[in-house]
């Protein structure tokens, strides 16, 4: 179901209204600073969208795990600072969520103005989804807007508990401009793709992806798997794998996976091997029959690239999840660096290339190669559970578009 974004709203339901926004901004920090803002400028449309129509805009995010207690280090002043930097207006924190300061700030507003709330799991009752804290939430504003594409699969106070509040009064509910990309995205690929249809699925381990697999597998031409997943793959095959990272306890799924899939499911021919996952560590690339004992998979090799290269040229539509090795330790990053550029060249070409969030995102953007994708997802977690066909509560929540 296609859901209400602010672009339906009429623009004297915005301005002047206090418009209370559900942002992601759960970014990484280190020493008081963001180290990466893409979540930040993600949301940077549908701010613009508020404040061109003169909406008085309430953001309030999480940041961390907290656990319901006011802890500094995880304050959103860095978030904020950060947004300043991109805003025309100054982005006032006010450092409560729901208290006395917070509902004076908001009432001072005015249209065009930003305000931020401090980090909304300070407070016990986000996680637990508690009513009261709804009620203060969805009582501070007129228009309920969800841009948290990240935060959706969670069912707290500030993104279920809150709109469903407002909903009842029948103030309006709408995605942001970030979550409706996101789902415009993600749910053609999985419901109308244009074929072939190739997913890329790779990381640690199978146990996090096996029902992303299970709900890809039927709608793809092709299932790449990559990352030491792959190894417990090799292992069901009757491979020997060294040292290398492999789920004992997942080799029989493994095993009837590859049976079912037949040949949709395409591995690694070849990896890069080392003794140690270390910076200087001594590599070898041999083929996939060849790992020597003592030694780890830590990255596909050439041929894998080459393969994998030609099957994703053929794409029009590609999904891709998780890092090929362990790319954040320089000699295994070859592999993701590689499928980075593949999946960016088809995109120059007229594919729909869509990255998933976390690792991958950091991946891609790294080499460089964020821009040159056609979406890349804010969502990690999110992503994921969106892929494995689960409904997100905080988009079922959103009021539902009519045509
Ligand atoms: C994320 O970064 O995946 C979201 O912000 C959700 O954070 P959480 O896993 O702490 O709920």
């Amino acid at each position: 179901m296609k859901k209400k974004t602010i672009k339906d709203l009429d623009a004297r339901q915005l301005s002047g209204g206090r418009v209370l926004v559900r942002v992601d901004y759960n970014v990484p920090l280190k020493d008081g600073r963001v180290t990466d803002d893409s979540r930040i400028r993600a949301t940077l449309p549908t701010l613009r969208h508020l404040l061109e129509h003169s909406a008085c805009v309430i953001l309030m995010s999480h940041v961390g795990r907290p656990k319901g207690e006011w802890k500094d280090e995880y304050s959103l002043r860095p978030a904020a600072d950060t947004l300043a930097q991109f805003m025309d207006v100054p982005v006032r924190l006010v450092p409560d969520v729901v208290g006395s300061d917070a509902r004076d700030a908001v009432a001072a507003m005015h249209g065009g103005e930003i305000l931020m709330l401090e980090n909304t799991r300070f407070l016990p009752g986000e996680e637990t989804n508690d009513p009261h804290l709804s009620e203060q939430l969805g009582g501070m504003a007129s228009v309920f807007v969800n841009d948290a594409f990240g935060a959706a699969h969670r069912a707290h106070a500030s993104t279920v508990g809150a709109p469903e509040v407002m909903k009842r009064e029948g103030k309006p509910v709408v995605a942001g401009l970030l979550m409706d990309a996101e789902l415009r995205f993600l749910g053609n690929a999985l419901e109308s793709p244009e074929r072939p249809f190739v997913a890329i699925l790779a990381g640690a381990k199978i146990s996090g992806k096996i029902d992303v697999i299970e709900s890809l597998l039927p709608r793809v031409d092709h299932l790449v798997i990559g990352g030491a997943m792959a190894n417990t793959f090799f292992r069901a095959m009757g491979l020997e794998t060294g040292d290398s990272l492999v789920e004992e306890d997942r080799v029989e799924m493994a095993r009837a996976l590859l049976e079912r899939a037949e040949d949709k499911l395409v591995l690694p021919v070849d990896c890069v091997v080392a003794e140690e996952a270390e910076p200087g560590a001594n590599t070898r690339t041999v083929d996939r029959e060849e790992i020597p004992g003592g030694w780890k998979a830590l990255d596909i090799g050439p041929r894998s690239v080459a393969r994998f290269r030609e099957l994703l040229a053929g794409a029009q539509t590609v999904i891709w999840n998780g890092p090929m090795g362990m790319f954040e330790v320089e000699p295994f990053r070859g592999g993701t660096n590689s499928v980075a550029r593949a999946v960016a060249d088809i995109t120059r070409t007229g594919a729909t290339t869509i990255v998933g969030g976390g690792d991958t995102a950091a991946a891609v953007k790294e080499a460089g190669l964020d821009a040159k994708m056609s979406h890349v997802s804010t969502g990690g977690g999110a992503s994921l559970e969106f892929l494995e066909g689960r409904t997100l509560p905080g988009v079922a929540v959103l009021d539902d578009r009519e045509d």
